[in-house]
């Protein structure tokens, strides 16, 4: 599924907001110039943490026009894709490790209408999802190990990105490569030479001292200029 475009992305995970206000907080993410919501979906099965359902991200939509992606750390893909898709989400990303059948699991999304995409964790070989690059609107490369916000930024995972993109310019396709996890001003740069376009950022948009605002734009500057 083409339709991804190489313009930079800068994406606020939700994961550090404060989740008794979350509508206030997806606005003041929206004014602070967010391209997207990025929802990190955690079952305490697939990763050892657990945070919200789709009625949770149900009741946000109405917040904010900005596009929703959900990055789905569950077990059963299968079962809840459907339902964060009816909750508003745009964008369901699932981890390659957590289906048996990631070609039907993957054409399942886009026959809802909904953008598909395909998350590898760090000990997950980019040759894994060769079969599938035709089929995704965005790759989404870990670069931390799953579960928390506020983790070290995992250089290792850069010649995946690389590789990535490779693969999408021999297949002629064209696809967002988002990576997540440690992404801040001394990351962004290196990330963005490695080929990635979409950046997710939790605690260095959520903790910047001169608030969400300076941060994203600090952070599409960099990358911008890398
Ligand atoms: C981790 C999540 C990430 C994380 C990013 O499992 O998928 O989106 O919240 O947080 P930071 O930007 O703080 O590493
Ligand atoms: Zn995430």
């Amino acid at each position: 599924m083409s339709g991804g475009e190489s313009q930079i992305e800068i994406c606020p995970s939700i994961l550090p907001a404060d989740f008794s206000r979350l509508g206030a907080e997806l606005e003041t993410l929206e004014e602070a110039g967010a391209d997207r919501i990025h929802w990190d979906i955690m079952d305490g099965n697939f990763v050892p943490n657990l945070t919200i359902g789709p009625d949770t991200v149900a009741s946000c939509r109405k917040s904010v026009s900005l596009p929703f992606e959900a990055h789905l750390m569950v077990e059963d893909p299968d079962l809840l894709s459907p339902m964060f898709i009816e909750a508003g989400c745009d964008l369901i990303m699932v981890h390659v490790e957590s289906v048996r059948h990631l070609d039907r699991t993957l054409n399942v999304i886009l026959s809802s209408g909904a953008k598909a995409g395909v998350t590898l964790n760090p000990s997950t070989p980019i040759e894994s999802i060769s079969n599938v690059l035709h089929l995704v609107d965005q790759v989404l490369i870990m670069s931390v190990n799953p579960g928390f916000g506020g983790q070290k930024y995992l250089s290792s995972q850069e010649i995946k990105i690389t590789r990535l993109k490779e693969m999408v310019n021999e297949q002629e396709l064209s696809i967002n490569i988002e990576i997540d996890g440690g992404i801040n001003e001394n990351t962004i740069a290196q990330a963005t030479h490695a080929g990635a376009n979409v950046f997710v950022a939790g605690s260095a948009i959520f903790n910047h001292p001169d608030g969400p605002g300076k941060a994203i734009h600090d952070l599409r500057k960099i990358a911008s200029d890398a």
